[in-house]
């Protein structure tokens, strides 16, 4: 996962079709259309499954000819090497001259069972340029301790998560010395995870589309593997005696699109395995996560190679998953999740891997739906779909945060409990229970359990809220007041959860003010509890209606929030009744219709936002647009309307 605000990635691809338009998408691992931009505009990355055409040109980091290195090829053949994939963990005490501590040697597969689930430490070791940048804490030891009481049993870091290196190069000579700084930083982090008994990824992050882009046209692929090697020879050194709950993961989402792209990937593992073997210590018996290009599933099938000639060494296969990209990452207006057809595409990608890599310990070091642009009860489903295809396919998972989405790093709050819930007793193979809500993606109206909606000015009714329980009971609903009666309160008939009219109108009239009331506290016989949020709701109001666009300008819209504070999707229509992005959209159910992505919009407690390149795209298509802000819960009416024009 890269930040995708603060970074602009390239992507120098091979012009083999047309050249997208402005604002198109240009990339992506599903993506088959164009890969370069219409003059004036670039291919900027913005994550393995989604690139777009950008306003400007790329930049590079290298801007050195190509001396391409073909690879030697390796069979893929799982028959032809030995791997370390016995489930069990081997006692034999290893000794290292050089290390003042023995070492107990462990299987792959069993650190890659034994840190499921895995939290990531993201935006932090690898912001740039340093560990607060992006708005975190220097990270406390207390990290560990909240991580590990929530039940999660290792972490992704460059020393308990992703790191950029990139950032801390000394800058006097040799040039490709990580500052000592730096690496005691990292250390530091590294070692609170340790001692705290929880399993560590160690990786090079953020790298792999800086200096590390061996994709990128004119790329100096012998200067990539120097500086490669030379930065895994310091890693591979400062930690070489570190206990066998560290494993190193070479180079985060690789970028590239090609086979010569893959076979360049398969030369970084085997550089990568050589050089923290020849530094010695325990680095020959530690687990190492090999990855494949993009670090996706199926790049990752395509190219990757058994690494040759290293079959002692235990490794796992790494990848990430963050697929549907339109609903996890609030794309085109894709606000459900968890049709069937949801469930078998899902299914199929995560049994594919499997079938792909029969006998290779797997792990999913990155997947997430986020909290800020998905609505609860479909994200609540992904989540829980997801940790039992884990379960079936002997895959672990490694959730990704940022530190704005579930543990508040100073206050030990984890606010999306709900989640981290489901990921902890889901991995352990329990059922939950969780709110419905409407998968059909072609209705125009969609409900969902994790909420009692009521609009100002109805009259107070029951409310039945469907459940899908699982196999468990409700045991127990709690408002911030009282615990509910079963019976009088509330009754469940089959699945649903029904509350009867005279406990809501303790919560609620006709005319109570807009806001979220109370949260109620569910539980169930087993699994993780769950939530239903009380919100009296009206439309939300705009301060005003129109402006005119001004390009490279973020614009802020001051908004009154009625109920719940959230913009559930966004439509941009231009004068002439044509798309402002995307028109391929058309093919989309109608809520998805000409819909923008999450990150051209946002919101805070005040505003509405329309980011930068919205506004230079109205600019650009020289046409007043109307942008339509769709609210929770999604139905006729609960939207505001307004106009840029030029
Ligand atoms: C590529 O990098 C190597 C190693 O740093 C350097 O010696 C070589 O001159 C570079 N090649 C070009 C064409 O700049
Ligand atoms: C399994 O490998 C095949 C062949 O490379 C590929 O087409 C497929 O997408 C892979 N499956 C997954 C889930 O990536
Ligand atoms: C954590 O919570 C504190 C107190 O509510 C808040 O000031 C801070 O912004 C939060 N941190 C993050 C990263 O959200
Ligand atoms: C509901 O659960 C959350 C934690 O998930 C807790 O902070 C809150 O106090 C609970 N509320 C009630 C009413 O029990
Ligand atoms: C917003 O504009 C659309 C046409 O683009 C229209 O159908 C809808 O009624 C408008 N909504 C409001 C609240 O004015």
């Amino acid at each position: 996962m890269k930040n995708v605000l603060s970074l602009a990635l390239l992507a120098a691809l091979p012009a083999a079709f047309a050249q997208q338009t402005a604002y198109g998408q240009c990339g992506g691992v599903t993506w088959t259309g164009a890969t370069t931009c219409v003059s004036g505009y670039y291919c900027s990355y913005g994550n393995a499954y989604y690139s777009q055409c950008v306003p400007g040109t790329a930049s590079t980091t290298t801007s050195t000819t190509a001396a391409v290195t073909s690879s030697t090829t390796t069979s893929r053949s799982s028959s032809s090497t030995t791997l370390v994939t016995s489930s069990t963990t081997t006692s034999a005490t290893v000794s290292a001259s050089a290390c003042p501590t023995a070492f107990t040697s462990i299987s792959a597969q069993s650190f890659i069972t034994n840190m499921n689930p895995g939290w990531n430490l993201g935006n932090t070791l690898d912001a740039v340029p340093d560990e607060t940048s992006w708005g975190n804490i220097l990270t406390p030891a207390s990290v560990f301790d909240d991580v590990k009481a929530k039940g999660f049993k290792g972490v992704r870091l460059p020393a308990p998560e992703p790191v950029t290196w990139a950032d801390h190069f000394s800058t006097s000579s040799p040039s490709w010395t990580v500052t000592p700084a730096w690496m005691d930083r990292v250390e530091t982090v590294v070692d609170y995870a340790l001692a705290r008994g929880l399993y560590v990824i160690l990786n090079v992050h953020h790298d792999s589309w800086e200096w590390a882009d061996f994709s990128a046209s004119g790329a100096n692929i012998t200067m990539i593997e120097e500086k490669f090697v030379s930065l895994w020879t310091q890693i591979g050194t400062r930690f070489k005696c570190k206990s066998s709950l560290l494993a190193f993961e070479p180079l985060n989402e690789p970028v590239g699109t090609t086979a010569e792209h893959g076979a360049q990937m398969n030369r970084m593992n085997m550089l990568f395995l050589k050089t923290i073997r020849a530094v010695g210590g325990y680095n020959a018996q530690r687990v190492v996560t090999l990855v494949g290009l993009g670090e996706d599933s199926i790049k990752t099938s395509q190219w990757f190679e058994f690494p040759s000639g290293y079959e002692s060494q235990p490794w796992a296969l790494q990848y990430h998953y963050y697929s549907p990209y339109m609903f996890t990452f609030g794309a085109w207006g894709a606000t459900t999740w968890g049709s069937d057809a949801d469930k078998t595409t899902m299914e199929a990608d995560i049994a594919g891997m499997r079938a792909n890599f029969t006998d290779v310990p797997l792990i999913i070091g990155e997947w997430n739906a986020f909290a800020a642009n998905t609505e609860n009860a479909a994200r609540w489903k992904y989540y829980d779909h997801l940790m039992k295809l884990g379960v079936k396919y002997n895959t672990a998972t490694v959730l990704w945060v940022t530190g704005w989405d579930d543990l508040n790093r100073s206050t030990h709050v984890w606010r999306n409990e709900v989640d981290v819930n489901i990921v902890i007793s889901g991995t352990k193979g329990i059922a939950n229970s969780l709110p419905d809500s409407t998968t059909d993606t072609s209705a125009t109206t969609q409900s969902s359990s994790a909420f009692i909606f009521h609009k100002v000015g109805d009259a107070v009714s029951a409310q039945t809220l469907p459940f899908q329980l699982n196999g468990n009971t409700v045991s127990s609903i709690k408002s911030s007041a009282k615990t509910l009666v079963a019976g009088t309160d509330y009754s469940v008939s089959g699945a649903n959860i029904v509350f009867a009219t005279s406990y809501l109108s303790t919560l609620y009239s006709a005319t109570t003010a807009a806001g979220i009331l109370d949260t109620l506290n569910v539980t169930f016989s087993a699994g993780a509890g769950s939530q239903i949020q009380v919100v009296q709701w009206d439309v939300p109001t705009l301060s005003t209606t129109t402006s005119k666009a001004v390009t490279g300008t973020d614009l802020y819209i001051p908004i009154t929030w009625k109920g719940y504070n959230h913009i559930a999707a966004v439509r941009a229509l231009k004068a002439d009744g044509t798309y402002l992005f995307d028109d391929w959209t058309v093919y989309l159910p109608a809520l998805q219709q000409a819909r923008i992505t999450y990150g051209q919009y946002g919101w805070d407690s005040s505003n509405a936002i329309l980011w930068a390149a919205v506004q230079t795209a109205v600019v650009s298509a020289g046409q007043a647009t109307t942008f339509m802000f769709e609210f929770f819960p999604r139905v006729p009416g609960n939207s505001v309307n307004y106009t840029l024009t030029v």
